[in-house]
């Protein structure tokens, strides 16, 4: 690989303050405490056990991630076909180590991950990748700009935090279809709503605002 090859970095993307990590943190911790407590989350406990009886603990099920942030662009060192380009857009160079506001506008939970999904503002999309929402899931090409945004929050056993996205866009691609959804309750936070196979979202009633560095990350 060429010197300026090896100075791409693994990803590009925004990183929480350590102040906001810590409630966010917080908030998804209480939301998984919750869930895992109620009748409707128990009846369907066989999408994350694989059996009927057996009892689950959402905060144990889960592992963090290292620290909170929003990729935008994957590179992996320049390996990413388009990460090139990326990186030298002029609205990339621009932004790197500015200070940006992201919108938390919802938890979801699946068998396999926790995140954040990430509304993103006008001024925020100019940094998201036009490509990086069309990757897997069917239906998910005709999703808005930006559908996939999300902050991983955590993943069960020997699932990789790509998965986090593609989770998102499964359920949003639902939503999309006109599959409303089974709402199954107003939780303090937010009303909880269930897409089946194991895919729980709730929809915050007060959006949570995260301040966050657009930056990039070696590893
Ligand atoms: P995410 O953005 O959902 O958290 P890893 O540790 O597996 O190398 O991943 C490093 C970061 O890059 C993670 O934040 C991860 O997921 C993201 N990521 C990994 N692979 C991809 C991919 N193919 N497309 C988009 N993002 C990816």
């Amino acid at each position: 690989a060429s010197l300026e090859e090896m100075s791409l970095p693994l990803y590009f993307g925004w990183f929480l303050l350590s102040s906001i990590q810590d409630k966010v943190r917080c908030t998804s911790m209480d939301f998984l405490k919750t869930l895992d407590t109620l009748e409707a989350f128990k009846k369907h406990l066989i999408d994350f056990t694989g059996k009927a009886e057996k009892e689950v603990d959402l905060e144990q099920y889960f592992h963090a991630k290292g620290t909170l942030h929003c990729t935008t662009e994957f590179c992996d060192f320049g390996k990413v076909k388009g990460s090139k380009e990326y990186a030298n857009n002029p609205a990339v160079k621009e932004s790197y180590g500015s200070a940006f506001e992201l919108s938390l506008s919802a938890l979801f939970v699946t068998p396999r991950t926790v995140g954040a999904r990430v509304s993103l503002s006008e001024e925020q999309l100019v940094l998201w990748p036009a490509d990086a929402d069309k990757e897997a899931e069917e239906g998910a090409a005709s999703l808005p700009l930006g559908s996939r945004a999300h902050i991983t929050l955590g993943c069960a056993e020997g699932v990789a935090p790509v998965q986090t996205g593609l989770d998102l866009l499964q359920i949003l691609a639902l939503q999309q279809d006109g599959q409303q959804g089974e709402l199954i309750e107003e939780m303090e936070l937010g009303s909880l709503t269930y897409y089946g196979e194991g895919r729980w979202l709730l929809a915050l009633r007060e959006p949570i605002c995260a301040p966050a560095i657009f930056s990039d990350f070696y590893g």
